[in-house]
């Protein structure tokens, strides 16, 4: 499936890893962009990328209402991509916020949820279509001091396989990206090597190009996901210990190609 000429929905659009998918959509063709942020002047930087060629829309992936107005206003779509997330870094016991692990489930699995039964009918009416949930490798390694976003990563994992199957009728591709750490915001909290977000957006629609349904953008995830299917007792006993000695390894100078 080819980007070209295609419509595009990212939310999260205005900052971080999104803007990276928007502009790698812009240089790889696509006709329209609809480019979702909570606020629309969040969205100025990135809707000046191209006026002609991005459609700037207010959402929050939590507002199921919204979705659906803007689904009802979206004639056609082949590709939405599901980008938005928060991280959770509270403890489940001792004082996190309630909130703030509710919110992590919100918006990393109900918001993907939301998005992806609303505009499955738009989706359906494209010959070639497909939804791209972006994950996370948190999803099947437990990273430390941030469980609220890894079950809902986890989650999210399980939520992309039952729309695959669902959808697989209606002729819609579901796709999984499972990224290790990458260069933005969210990520800057990890002291470690990460990825640019440009080069995930590359490697997922890279991916979107040659039919590929689990994406492992990045060095990391790739060796988070090898331990993951080498180890399995390992990963469910001690994820922090797996974590530690693959960012050593990320660290030995031969794993940096
Ligand atoms: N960075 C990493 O190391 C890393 C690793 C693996 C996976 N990921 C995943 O990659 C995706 C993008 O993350 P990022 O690194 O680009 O993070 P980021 O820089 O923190 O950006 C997060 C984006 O999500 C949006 N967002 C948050 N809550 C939202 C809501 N309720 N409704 C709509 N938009 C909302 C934010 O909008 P506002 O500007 O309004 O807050 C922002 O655009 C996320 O799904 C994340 O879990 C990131």
């Amino acid at each position: 499936m080819k980007i070209e000429g295609g419509n595009v929905l990212v939310t999260g659009a205005n900052r971080g890893l999104g803007k990276a998918f928007v502009e790698e959509l812009l240089a790889r063709g696509a006709a329209m962009i609809h480019a979702s942020g909570r606020d629309l002047e969040s969205l100025e930087t990135v809707s000046a990328l191209d006026r002609d060629r991005i459609r700037p829309v207010a959402l929050d992936v939590t507002d199921a209402v919204g979705i659906e107005a803007l689904a009802a206003d979206t004639p056609s779509l082949d590709v939405l991509i599901n980008n938005a997330g928060v991280d959770c870094p509270v403890p489940v016991v001792g004082g996190g916020d309630m909130a703030d692990l509710r919110r992590a489930m919100e918006v990393n699995y109900f918001g993907v949820l939301n998005m992806s039964r609303a505009f499955a009918p738009v989706l359906a009416r494209s010959p070639s279509s497909a939804i791209i949930n972006v994950g996370s490798m948190a999803g099947f390694i437990h990273v430390a001091d941030n469980t609220g976003y890894s079950a809902a990563k986890a989650a999210q994992l399980m939520l992309s396989q039952g729309l695959r199957g669902e959808l697989a009728g209606q002729g819609t591709r579901v796709m999984q990206v499972l990224p290790g750490f990458i260069d933005t915001d969210m990520g800057a909290r990890f002291p470690m090597p990460k990825a640019s977000a440009r080069s995930i957006a590359a490697a997922v629609l890279d991916a979107l190009d040659h039919g590929e349904d689990l994406i492992l953008p990045d060095v990391f995830a790739r060796m988070s996901y090898d331990a993951f299917v080498e180890r399995p007792e390992a990963v469910m006993r001690e994820p922090a210990a797996v974590i530690g000695a693959l960012v050593q390894n990320l660290l030995a100078p031969q794993s940096q190609s």
